[in-house]
């Protein structure tokens, strides 16, 4: 719907939403805030995807959450950086410590990547097998890497994973 839907009873002009996702859940934005990992716009993706790039797509999503929730994340960001203080104090603990939560959140989105191929990926691949059904454009092949959601999924891991601090 590129110029939106008209939302009867509330206004006469069309408005554009995002569909609900997951993505608009402060708990992992807080954490990413939290551990400094930084969906970069120079991630890869954006030379070969459309859909969306990484860090765009998941900042739009903040706009879905509740204000105090938005403020929370906002908070974390501008309050002085936890990996900078981590790095700063050359404490070996400590860099265990933030290695450990950082593996945890690229690991929990490595899990969900597995579950998005099965319930999306393949279930789209065996609709459009048997079914003769076309997917939605979002799983469409593009680029040289696989479905966008799964680039997508997959370079926001990346991320999380390249927060990790070398010894
Ligand atoms: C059958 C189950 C699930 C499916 C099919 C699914 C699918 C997807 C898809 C397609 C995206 C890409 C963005 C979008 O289109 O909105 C996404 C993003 C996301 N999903 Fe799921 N999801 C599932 C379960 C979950 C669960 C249980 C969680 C939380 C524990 C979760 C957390 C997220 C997060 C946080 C993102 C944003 C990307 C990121 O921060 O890594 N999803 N999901």
């Amino acid at each position: 719907m590129p110029r939106g839907l008209i939302y009867e009873g509330v206004s006469d002009e069309p408005m554009s939403y995002s569909g609900g996702s997951a993505a608009q859940s402060t708990v992992l934005h807080a954490f990413d805030e939290l551990l400094a990992i930084r969906h970069s716009k120079d991630s890869r993706i954006h030379l070969f995807l459309d859909w969306s790039f990484a860090a765009a797509f998941l900042h739009r999503m903040r706009d879905y959450m509740p204000p105090h929730h938005r403020a929370f994340i906002e908070e974390i960001q501008s309050a002085p950086s936890l990996k900078q203080h981590i790095l700063a104090s050359g404490n070996e603990k400590l860099r265990i410590a933030y290695n450990q939560c950082a593996s945890a959140l690229a690991d929990l989105r490595t899990y969900h990547i597995a579950i998005v191929t099965k319930y999306i990926t393949t279930a789209a691949a065996n609709a459009k097998a048997s079914l003769q059904i076309k997917p939605p454009s979002s799983l469409q092949e593009r680029g040289t890497g696989g479905s966008g959601i799964l680039s997508f999924l997959k370079s926001v891991r990346d991320t999380t994973r390249a927060g990790i601090i070398q010894g």
